[in-house]
């Protein structure tokens, strides 16, 4: 999962192409590199470590005039560059992107299944590779099928996609045609961005806005010629025609705002991008949901429903785990939730009047897309809680519930969860309403707890100094118990997953009344113990008596809750307590301290908290 970007146009391409990578070194970061034709040859510069290793390693080519002079015919500048997450080959220089092979240089995001065989006979031709990537064998493919059958570069483009097998999407140039690129693609994903003379590509939507909104989704199998300000699309070498998406999204959204991390930035942005979740969506003076984006007759067969799948990745499916409970006490519908990479290669008995759901905040997670085709293989009915637009997910799906988180940049998903988790629980009170199986008082009360949320993740928010300092006397401590009971069980598995994935301590999300069970072993002084609990019913009393197992055994307990009994102010150590909130939203609500916790406590270890180490945003390799 790396992050490509591709220009043709007017400008220098360096400083255009390190931007842009800038804006994707998300996506991975253990290497970088670009290059341009410059007198009939090659330029490449390729640096290992983060893009900022490469930017010191081009010095002033970065600090030219990128404007582009109206009236002025300036010369047609083509470069390709690369942010890589290494699968194949070690991260290093020689393994970086972009690879040359005679007049072939690329750069690729995916993984190529067949290059060992590929390579091998390449090898048997006389070829000789310098890297261990199984992206080299691709430059060479076509670079020998343009030298032995004298076919034009972008027949030797077709003829090599042909042949490899697996993920990719690839910028391809040459240096006989030194005025285009070729896009090739299968699996991971790359957007064609159209302005007036110039053409950008790039991995990512978010990457190209500084520059155009216009926007050219390339599809799986397909493969684009870019010229300046141009890019014409086919598929089994038959012209395809798609118009550009328009897309609205400011590009200021997608840089840090004032704010030392993207992490940061995206909790704070958590009361707007909920309440652009559910913008739209409700009718107050009714006092009903419209969700126009989903067909509930024909497609969700809504009323005869009587089994619901959702698969998921990560936070997504701790998202997952939350819409079961919604979805199984609103409407009634029993809902298993599986690890999309599970899912994928089970073997699943069809049955009738099952719904497929995958949830997704990159849309292109490639177990989810994985779950998706599999579940349509059985002609389960699918659909899609999804934040980007056009992405892979959104497009293969048969219908699309978008989260309108705006990009979500740092790795850690904080705003993308409190999305899906509204827009699960719109679906599900959707559903109960379809089913009959809510009151119109009960759905009155279900809409007001929904619109009171912004607010209350306002407030959660506005605790943060006080977490930051509960998080900094936890610094010393390598290991973690996460406990929950219902719905807040899985919020508690999505604490434990912020805070290990960014400060590196070992943290275990369980659901309360499950320790004794074994993991109750694990506590003492040195483990402490993050209870999440709110008063939902009987859930409160039962995480209270496990709660007390914990203290008997010396553990300390930091507790986040909306109200805090004595019995919880005596057994905890520290209580973050947020006041009333309605028990439906408690969910996203007591989110919001796991994800202060998790930050701040990254933060005082000094990890790179916006790209921790070994992890990447979108996981687009299985
Ligand atoms: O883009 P997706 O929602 O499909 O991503 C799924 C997971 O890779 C993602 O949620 C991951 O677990 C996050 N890094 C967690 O913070």
């Amino acid at each position: 999962m790396c992050g490509i970007m591709g220009y043709v146009g007017p400008r220098e391409a360096y400083p255009v192409l390190v931007g842009g990578l800038e804006r994707l070194e998300y996506r991975g970061y253990d290497s970088a590199g670009v290059s341009r034709i410059v007198d009939g040859k090659y330029e490449v510069y390729r640096a290992s470590g983060k893009l900022s290793e490469l930017k010191n390693l081009l010095g002033n080519k970065l600090e030219v005039d990128v404007s582009v002079h109206p009236g002025v015919k300036a010369q047609t500048h083509v470069g390709i560059g690369h942010t890589r997450w290494a699968t194949h080959g070690r991260p290093n220089e020689t393994n970086a992107h972009p690879h040359v092979a005679g007049s072939i240089c690329l750069v690729h995001n995916g993984i190529i299944e067949n290059y060992a065989e590929i390579k091998a006979q390449l090898k048997n031709s006389g070829r000789t590779f310098l890297s261990e990537t199984d992206t080299e064998v691709v430059a060479h493919l076509i670079d020998e099928f343009i030298n032995q059958e004298k076919i034009s570069f972008l027949s030797a483009v077709r003829k090599a996609v042909s042949i490899i097998r697996g993920s990719y999407a690839l910028l391809i140039t040459t240096l006989s045609e030194p005025d285009r690129i070729i896009i090739a693609k299968n699996s991971s994903p790359i957007v064609i961005g159209l302005a007036a003379d110039e053409t950008f590509i790039a991995s990512d939507i978010a990457a190209l806005l500084p520059y155009t909104r216009n926007i050219v989704v390339v599809d799986d199998g397909e493969i684009a010629c870019v010229t300046r300000g141009t890019a014409t699309l086919e598929k089994d070498a038959k012209p395809v025609v798609r118009e550009p998406l328009h897309v609205t999204w400011d590009a200021i959204t997608a840089e840090k705002g004032g704010f030392k991390h993207f992490m940061l930035k995206e909790i704070h942005e958590q009361p707007n991008v909920v309440t652009d979740t559910f913008r739209g969506r409700i009718n107050q003076d009714k006092q009903t949901i419209d969700l126009p984006d989903l067909d509930f007759d024909q497609l969700l067969n809504a009323k005869n429903l009587d089994h619901i799948y959702i698969a998921a990745c990560g936070t997504a499916w701790h998202a997952g785990l939350v819409a079961k409970y919604y979805i199984e006490e609103f409407a009634k519908i029993p809902v298993e939730v599986e690890y999309a990479s599970e899912f994928r290669y089970r073997s699943i008995p069809a049955r009738k009047n099952s719904l497929f759901v995958a949830i997704s905040q990159s849309g292109e997670t490639i177990d989810t897309l994985g779950a998706l085709s599999y579940a349509q293989s059985l002609r389960i009915p699918t659909f899609a809680i999804c934040n980007v637009i056009g992405s892979s997910i959104a497009r293969k799906a048969d219908q699309v519930l978008y989260t309108h988180a705006g990009p979500e940049i740092s790795v850690a998903s904080t705003k993308a969860f409190l999305t899906q988790l509204t827009a699960a629980y719109l679906f599900a009170v959707k559903l109960a309403s379809i089913r009959g199986t809510l009151s119109a008082g009960e759905i009155t009360e279900k809409l007001n707890a929904l619109v009171a949320l912004p607010n209350l993740i306002d407030q959660a928010i506005k605790r943060d100094a006080e977490i930051e300092k509960i998080a900094e006397r936890y610094n010393r401590f390598g290991n973690f118990l996460f406990l929950g009971r219902g719905f807040l069980y899985p919020v508690a598995m999505e604490g434990a997953l912020k805070l290990k994935e960014i400060s590196y301590v070992y943290a275990q999300g369980y659901p309360a009344g499950e320790m004794k069970h074994g993991p109750i072993s694990l506590v003492d002084a040195n483990t402490p113990t993050l209870v999440v609990l709110g008063h939902d019913g009987v859930n409160y009393e039962k995480a209270m008596s496990n709660l007390k197992e914990v203290e008997s055994r010396g553990g300390k307990i930091v507790a986040i809750t909306d109200r805090a009994t004595d019995g919880l102010k005596e057994a905890a150590s520290h209580v973050i307590e947020l006041g009333a909130i309605p028990r439906d939203m408690l969910p996203m609500v007591l989110t919001v301290p796991l994800q202060l916790f998790a930050y701040y406590g990254a933060v005082s270890r000094g990890t790179d908290v916006d790209q921790p180490r070994n992890l990447a945003k979108s996981v687009t390799v299985e």
